[in-house]
């Protein structure tokens, strides 16, 4: 590989028997993590793109990228190897129209599909691939989801609750699914996914806004959450991080599809095959870590997750809350010989 930065490079083989200490922090926004750009087209700082490489290990095959946004880790992987050819997935085909236009030196080493990663399976089948040699994942959102007001994933920008990643689909809203569900199962919504523990006095006050024809942008579900939790922030975090993002997970069934991308992930990647997936917060990170721990399927390259280096996280907030599991396939005779237990 060409690019390697040396201190990544050593911080992955000493990783190998396990380094980097695990956190229990929960990914939030804090106030720098949503800056403003001013450059209207894909901007989207990779994370742990070297990490992630390195773990893959890239050679001549087929790998695929289920979150492609701009093209980062696609682009890495193609680079790493000239006879690598990657199948770059998204959801949003904002991402994979930038990323066309990133990877268009790579030619046909690359194919676009627009999918959810929890048919990952049925979208290899339809290019007629049974097995990929490598699988990556970056979880969550890109910064030009969030930066773009029409999306309505930010609360610091005046747009619709909307807060889906495809808007083609036809799917719900965030705004439909608060008309839709009762006050308590928005409760238990913002609780679970945002780990709100105001989520009660948020919910009942979403639901007041509503009722009274006040909860029709952004700005105005963040006024009903700062109504019922004050406007004071806890460690530079909005009080409305915490519902935004349970909103957002919701609408876009964002566990499910991981629940579903690591059902299908045994049958698509070959023995000896590598899978890499980067998670932002616990409740990712928790799916990722116990399909990992399947027995007679994985074993785990790292005892624990990888986390960005300082220099990242100078630079690029967005990594600081990265986790970076990767496993390699390994098939039932090698775990029954005892080789991986
Ligand atoms: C953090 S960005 C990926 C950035 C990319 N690795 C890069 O370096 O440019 C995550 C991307 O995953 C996509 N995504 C999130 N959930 C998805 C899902 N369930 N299926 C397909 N794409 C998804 C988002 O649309 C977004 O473009």
């Amino acid at each position: 590989m060409s690019t390697v930065d040396d201190h990544v490079y050593a911080r992955v083989q000493l990783a190998l028997p396990g380094l980097a200490e695990e956190t229990n922090q929960e990914w939030v926004w804090t106030d720098d993590m949503e800056e403003e750009t001013d450059v209207p087209g894909f901007v989207h700082a990779t994370v742990m793109k070297t990490e992630v490489v390195l773990a893959l290990a890239p050679r001549e095959g087929t790998y695929v990228d289920v979150t492609t946004g701009g093209g980062g880790h696609t682009e890495a992987i193609l680079e790493a190897h000239p006879q690598s050819r990657v199948v770059a997935l998204d959801r949003d085909q904002t991402a994979l129209d930038a990323a066309r236009v990133r990877l268009a030196r790579f030619g046909d080493r690359v194919t676009f599909v627009k999918t959810p990663f929890g048919r990952v399976a049925e979208a290899l089948q339809a290019l007629g691939i049974a097995t990929v040699a490598g699988l990556c994942a970056d979880l969550g959102v890109s910064s030009p989801q969030l930066d773009e007001a029409a999306r309505g994933m930010s609360f610091r920008r005046e747009g619709p609750i909307d807060m889906r990643m495809d808007a083609s689909e036809g799917e719900e809203t965030a705004l439909e699914l608060i008309a839709r569900v009762s006050d308590d199962e928005l409760a238990n919504l913002i609780f679970q996914y945002g780990d709100e523990r105001r989520s009660r006095r948020i919910a009942r006050s979403v639901k007041r806004a509503l009722g009274d024809n006040q909860l029709v942008t952004t700005l105005d579900l963040r006024r009903a959450i700062v109504r019922a939790v004050g406007p004071v922030r806890v460690g530079g975090v909005d009080p409305a991080t915490r519902t935004f993002q349970a909103l957002r997970i919701a609408v876009n069934r964002e566990l499910q599809e991981i629940e579903e991308l690591l059902a299908a992930a045994p049958g698509i990647v070959e023995i000896g095959g590598v899978v890499s997936i980067l998670s932002f917060h616990s409740l990712e990170d928790r799916l990722v870590k116990r399909a990992f721990h399947a027995k007679g399927t994985w074993t785990s390259l790292f005892k624990k997750p990888l986390v960005a280096g300082e220099e990242e996280n100078a630079s690029n907030p967005r990594s600081r809350s990265a986790k970076l599991r990767s496993a390699r396939r390994v098939s039932e005779e090698e775990t029954k010989r005892g080789k991986y237990t």
